[in-house]
Formats: C-alpha cells, sequence, structure tokens
C-alpha cells in the first residue's frame, strides 16, 4: 500500500465513497485528509469536457481518430499528440482522460472500428504506448480501454466472447501488454461485455493475474460507464473504482459481502488505496497551448497518416493549373469524427473545397449529400456534366454518421449507393476519377479497378480538410500505410460466421487468425492488404543483414536494412519487419504465415539512404502454449521479412533459433510415435527400440507411408502389432517417462 495511514482514517462509508465514482465524471473527495477528486472525461482525440448535469462539452480541438494514426505507423506522432491533448486536460482542470481505445479489429462491421488503431496486436501496442507517454508526460491521466474484447457494439453489455487462450494471448491482450510495461497508464478501463463466462469487471485472472501479476502494472482499474455487474466481486476481483457514482446505488453489495465474509476489508481496502495513490499522481500546472496551434498539429498529424491507396498514370498529385471538378457534399461538409463518446465539440473544422481552392482551379458540385443515402438524379447528372467539362473529377465519398458509431454496428460495409452509381456514371464515361474516402472502418469499392486514383483519409480530424487538400495537390507526399485489411467483400472476413454472435455467446473460432494472419493462410487474395500505402516517391530496400546466423531464444537479434529514395522529391516510407516460421509444423501448434514484429518510419531526401536498425527478442520468435501457460519459441528456423507491407516483402533471411523451453512430453499409453520422433529427448530411444519393431507387419509398404503411418500409432499398438506383451510396453512406457523427464 502507498498511503496506509490514510487509508487506515477512512471510515468504512468513506472508502465506499472512494471506490465508486462522484457524479459522472468525478472521483470522491475526503476534504478533512485532503484527498482531492479528480475529473476524467471522454476523449481520446481531443478534449469531450461535459461538466456534471450538462450534455454538451466544452470546445477544444478533434484530432484524427484512431483508424487514421495508426496509419502513420509512428510512435512519435502519437506521442505529440498525446502531449497536445495533456496540455488542453490542464487548461480545462482535467485529471485525466478517457483514452486511449486499442480494441483489436476482428470484424469490419464493428462500430466504433473507427476509434480503434489495428487488425494487428503489435501496432495496436506500440502505438498506445506512445501516446500515453505523451499524455502522461504533461501530468495528466489516461484510461487505456476497453480491456478487453470489446469487438463489437452488439449487445456489448452483455455479449460473452468466447475465445481461446492462445488468441486471448497473441491476438487480444498484447495490445494492453505493451501499453502497461512500456508506458503504464494511470488506470485501465474494463470492458462492458464477458470473456469466457466473466464479466471482465469481476475477472480476477484479467484483473489481477494477468494485468498486475504478469504485466505488472501499478495503476487503478477502473469500469466503463455501467460495466459493474456486482460490485463485491468486483472488488475482489481488482476492479478499484466504479463508474460512473449513480448515488452509490451499489453500496449494498459491499456492506452485505463484507458481512458475510465473501469480500475482506484488506481487499477493499487496496482498492481504496489505489485511488487515492490514482488522486495524488495527478500532477496539476499551468498548461501551454493554443487552439491555433493545435488545430495546426491535428491537420500534420491527418497529413502523416493519409494513406494513397492507388494512383495509375500519375493522376495524383492534381496539377494546379487543372481545372478540377470536386464531386459530392463531403467536400463542404467533411466526415471528420465518429458518433459517442469520442465525440469532439470542434474548434474550427476546415472545409475541404475551400482549402482546395487555395491550391488549384476547382468547381464543385454537391453530387449526393452526406447524411442520407439518397441523391437527386438531377443532382447526379449535374455532377458528371460539370465533370465531363473539366475532364477532371474528384469524387469527395465516405460514410455518414447514421453509418457507424458507438453503440451499433454496420450490417454491411457498402458506400451510399448514390456514391457507387456517381462514381459508376463517371467511370463509364472515362473521365479520369479520384475518390477520397471519409470512413471510420472498411467499405467495399467496387470500382477501385475502374478508377485513376484512391486517397483513404478516413476520420481525420478538424484539420483533415487541409490535409486532404495539401495531399491531393501535393504539398504534402502521402505516406501512411493501412493499418487494416481491405478485404473484396465482407464475406471474406475471418470473423464472418460469427459475428455478432447468437446475441448471448461469441465464438471467437477464427482464433488467432484475424486479419492479415487469416487472409495470408488462406491465400486469399484482399483488395488491399495490411501495411499497404503509396508515396509520390518510390523507395529501395536493400542490404538486409542480420548480426548472427543462429542464436537461442535467449539472444537478441540486430536486423539492418538500407532504405534509399529512388524518386525525385522528399517522402517518408514505413518499413515493416515481418516474423515468420518455416520450420514443419507438423504436431504442433500451427503459426501465421507472418507477423509483424517492428516497425519504423523513416523520412528520405531524394537520392538518401538511411540505415534502420530493429531488435527483435523472444517475443518476436515464440507463440503462447496454452499447456504451459507460456510463451515457448519451437527451435525452427525463422525468415525475418522485411517489406513495404504484408503482401509486398522485399528481402528477406533466416535465422536458426533454438528454444530453452521445451513443452512437456507427456507419455501416455496415446502419445503417438510422431511425437516421440519428433522430440530429441526421444528420438533415438524411438528409432531404436520402436519403429522397427512395429513396422514389421507392414514392411511391404513404401518407407514414406509407413513414416506417415507410424506417426499417428499411439504407443499401446505396440501390443496390437507386435510381438510385445503388456508388461515389455508398461516398461517400454517406463523408459519413455524418465527420457522425456514426464515423472509422476
Ligand atoms: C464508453 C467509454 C466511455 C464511457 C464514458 C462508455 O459508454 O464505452 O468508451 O469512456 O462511456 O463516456
Amino acid at each position: 500500500m502507498n498511503y496506509p495511514e490514510l487509508v487506515s482514517q477512512l471510515t468504512l462509508e468513506e472508502k465506499i465513497r472512494l471506490v465508486t465514482g462522484h457524479g459522472a465524471w468525478h472521483t470522491f473527495p475526503v476534504e478533512r485528509l485532503g484527498i482531492p477528486s479528480i475529473m476524467m472525461t471522454d476523449g481520446p482525440i481531443g478534449l469531450r469536457k461535459v461538466e456534471e448535469g450538462e450534455v454538451d462539452s466544452a470546445v477544444s480541438v478533434c484530432f484524427p481518430s484512431g483508424c487514421l494514426t495508426a496509419c502513420s505507423f509512428d510512435r512519435g506522432l502519437l506521442k505529440e499528440m498525446g502531449e497536445a491533448i495533456g496540455e488542453e486536460c490542464q487548461a480545462y482542470n482535467v485529471g485525466m482522460i478517457l483514452g486511449p481505445a486499442i480494441n483489436i479489429k476482428r470484424s469490419p462491421l464493428c462500430g466504433r472500428n473507427f476509434e480503434y488503431y489495428s487488425e494487428d496486436p503489435y501496432l495496436t501496442g506500440e502505438l498506445a504506448a506512445s501516446y500515453i507517454e505523451g499524455v502522461q508526460s504533461r501530468g495528466v491521466g489516461t484510461s487505456l480501454k476497453h480491456y478487453t474484447m470489446n469487438n463489437q457494439e452488439y449487445r456489448r453489455m452483455s455479449y460473452d466472447a468466447q475465445v481461446d487462450e492462445r488468441a486471448l494471448r497473441e491476438i487480444y491482450l498484447p495490445g494492453y501488454e505493451t501499453a502497461v510495461k512500456r508506458s503504464q497508464p494511470t488506470t485501465l478501463m474494463c470492458s462492458y461485455n464477458l470473456v469466457n463466462g466473466e464479466h471482465t469487471s469481476e475477472s480476477k485472472k484479467l484483473l489481477t493475474d494477468i494485468l498486475r501479476d504478469e504485466w505488472g502494472f501499478k495503476g487503478a482499474v477502473i469500469s466503463d460507464w455501467g460495466a459493474v455487474h456486482y460490485r463485491d466481486r468486483g472488488i475482489a476481483a481488482g476492479l478499484d473504482l466504479e463508474m460512473p457514482g449513480n448515488n452509490c446505488a451499489n453500496r449494498g453489495f459491499i456492506t452485505k459481502a463484507l458481512a458475510d465474509g465473501s469480500l475482506t476489508l484488506e481487499e477493499l481496502d487496496t482498492c481504496v488505496d489505489r485511488i487515492i495513490t490514482l488522486v495524488k499522481r495527478i500532477k496539476p500546472h499551468d498548461a501551454v497551448f493554443d487552439f491555433k496551434g493545435d488545430h495546426e498539429k491535428a491537420t500534420r498529424i491527418a497529413e502523416e497518416s493519409i494513406v494513397l491507396l492507388k494512383n495509375d498514370n500519375g493522376i495524383l498529385p492534381l496539377s494546379p493549373d487543372k481545372k478540377t471538378a470536386v464531386l459530392g457534399e463531403f467536400a463542404v461538409r467533411p466526415r471528420i469524427q465518429g458518433g459517442g463518446s469520442a465525440f469532439i465539440n470542434c474548434y474550427a473544422v476546415d472545409n475541404t473545397l475551400e482549402k482546395m481552392r487555395k491550391l488549384g482551379d476547382v468547381v464543385y458540385a454537391k453530387a449526393f449529400p452526406v447524411d442520407s443515402g439518397e441523391a437527386d438524379a438531377s443532382d447526379i447528372e449535374a455532377a458528371v456534366a460539370l465533370a465531363k467539362e473539366t475532364g477532371l473529377a474528384v469524387v469527395m465519398a465516405g460514410l455518414p454518421d447514421s453509418f457507424e458509431s458507438e453503440g451499433f454496428d454496420r450490417t454491411h460495409i457498402h458506400l451510399p449507393e448514390a456514391q457507387n452509381e456517381l462514381i459508376a456514371c463517371l467511370t463509364e464515361k472515362k473521365i479520369p476519377t479520384v475518390v477520397v474516402l471519409q470512413n471510420g472502418a472498411v467499405v467495399d469499392m467496387p470500382w477501385a479497378d475502374e478508377v485513376d486514383a484512391i486517397v483513404e483519409a478516413y476520420l481525420g480530424g478538424e484539420g483533415s480538410g487541409e490535409a486532404i487538400a495539401n495531399i491531393l495537390f501535393g504539398a504534402v507526399n502521402p505516406s501512411g500505410k493501412l493499418a487494416e485489411t481491405f478485404p473484396f467483400q465482407l464475406e471474406d472476413n475471418p470473423s464472418f460466421l460469427n459475428f455478432p454472435g447468437d446475441g448471448h455467446k461469441v465464438p471467437y473460432a477464427e482464433s488467432i487468425y484475424v486479419g492479415y494472419r487469416y487472409y495470408d493462410k488462406k491465400k486469399m487474395a484482399v483488395r488491399f492488404p495490411f501495411g499497404y500505402g503509396l508515396s509520390y516517391t518510390s523507395f529501395q530496400y536493400s542490404n538486409l543483414r542480420l548480426d548472427r546466423e543462429s542464436m537461442t531464444d535467449e539472444d537478441d537479434l540486430t536486423v539492418c536494412v538500407d532504405i534509399t529514395n529512388t524518386g525525385s522529391r522528399f517522402g517518408k516510407e514505413t518499413v515493416q519487419l515481418y516474423v515468420s516460421d518455416l520450420g514443419d509444423q507438423t504436431g504442433r501448434p500451427a503459426r501465421p504465415v507472418r507477423e509483424l514484429k517492428e516497425f519504423a518510419k523513416v523520412a528520405l531526401e531524394p537520392g538518401e539512404t538511411k540505415t534502420l536498425a530493429f531488435t527483435l527478442s523472444k517475443r518476436a520468435f515464440a507463440y503462447f502454449e496454452e499447456r504451459v501457460s507460456d510463451w515457448i519459441v519451437p527451435s525452427s528456423d525463422y525468415a525475418v521479412e522485411v517489406g513495404a507491407s504484408s503482401a509486398d516483402i522485399r528481402l528477406s533471411a533466416t535465422v536458426r533459433v533454438t528454444g530453452t523451453k521445451a513443452v512437456p512430453l507427456k507419455i501416455r499409453p496415446d502419445t503417438v510415435f510422431g511425437e516421440l520422433l519428433r522430440d530429441p529427448r526421444t528420438q533415438q530411444y524411438t528409432l531404436d527400440n520402436l519403429l522397427s519393431q512395429q513396422s514389421q507387419g507392414i514392411l511391404s509398404f513404401p518407407p514414406e507411408a509407413i513414416a506417415a503411418l507410424m506417426d499417428h500409432n499411439p504407443v499401446r499398438g505396440l501390443r496390437n502389432f507386435s510381438n510385445r506383451s503388456p508388461e515389455e510396453v508398461e516398461s517400454i512406457m517406463y523408459d519413455l517417462k524418465i527420457l522425456a523427464d514426464d515423472r509422476d
């Protein structure tokens, strides 16, 4: 305990009040002991300060949403964004911002995908850690949310995510794990849903065993707003603060449990102490920020993140002298953020059309509205006529607010029909067409092959207008890369058959095969792969070198690669490092084809070369082995791949890694010869004593067939297929147990 003195002076009533919110946004103060109240507000893409009892939030700068900032692949940028938001919190007297939100994008349909970063846990964790570092460097707290498996909005408060331990550890937890280990967020927010039959707000396994005991989390756990089921069980599990306060409606659960002994005073005191630690950790200071400066930062962050998906015949950047028809109401009413608790009352929203007018010769037609799927036929006709006149169309497309938000999921991934219709009219008439998308999550693009260029601008915050204009006219060279896969159709997504479940249980049957891990394994073509994005310049990858050819999993591997800007303009490249287990995976848990293990963004002048160095350690090669509940590195050859996307590997080198921790080999009557042959501890014995004997009856088979067949034969088969007596088989089992160190 950090404050045992204070805890000991509190009355039971004060303790109960301290582990319960005070109103919607505050912690409970105990003035007589100098325990202050802190205010927490939503974010995480800006400050959403709502006074108690009010609805509207104070004005603040709206930064880009997680769906876009993740495409920056830039830790420094996320840190900068966190610093700016931290300063705004200080200026508004806010002690803690409720973010970042980092749930994994399991399905494109999840209504909150716009808030989340990626389908990949490594990218997610690294960016979250940087954002947290930024905010907390300003003396303001964060709340890493929603822990965990809140991957859909459908029945979000009551669905039960049925996930296997390996997927939990490899896909759904590492984002939190990295952020906790690297940045120690002041708080973590548990999710609404259940995981494997247990509310996360009552899960000792998640809130204490993994979070604190394994990862070393030092902060407090708070509930999502209304996620508490039984408050006493939450306290025992490690849920420190219930939000919102709700006049302490759950007080009775605590007093009753204390009285009947199912909750101890020590357990309650532990939570109380963590809340005192939390409020004392927050350090108010005079903020240094100005709206205008932050607006400019928000614009730059969007510029560093927007993804160029297609650019045929160098149609982009647009020429300032060529008259261009800008079509679609998004040009004047841009969609810059998503709805729900993340919604920001913006300081100043850019008008994209006006920003484009500053850079080029543009004319505008509404074509279709931003707020419904419907369009007037005459508006479409007028837009096409205008584009015909100019000979070049930029369609400002996207998803209306009503299509995606916190609180509900999408049921399809289509754009409004009117938008697809307009684009089809333009391409049928062979009018060169650029499509700019403002959407929070994956959409399908039936016209992708026909248009000349596609810019994925996602939800870019209040400066997105200027950012888009700068990218289109080439004032900024695009450098974003997709943080999620765009499949050809929703049905290709690995969660398709099990999303959103039957209303109660949601089987995560695809297990670890989420996003590109699935598409790669299935060799399935996708519209745009994970990590993909173009630039107005080109980059060459060369000279990949590893500092060793072989190692154990206790060693570190240094990987260096040279990147050269081979084009004629300044640009930035996101270099991705994937690891791929090349070994025979027979008889051991199968692995994804490749997994992202490192990345870096490098800025290069034309002709310039820079060397990037990465360090890989055990986790880069490991998988989570359920039988030992630990990370295991199978002894194997591993490809270290460096590329421009998950589907564009430019260079690859191999390293031999020897795992120092073996999975225990259990010798049972059903243990098969294959297991014995693949395990170094029993291989020789099996070859010498068992194989030759047992294959006697089938010696006429070709040797490979014998080997294959033997692979599946259990030890007990020696009784049936060789002349061994049951006693002899017992003695063989005994020998094997000694060799495998499997003694009872
Ligand atoms: C959301 C959280 C949010 C909280 C407070 C909940 O409904 O899931 O992300 O921080 O409300 O507004």
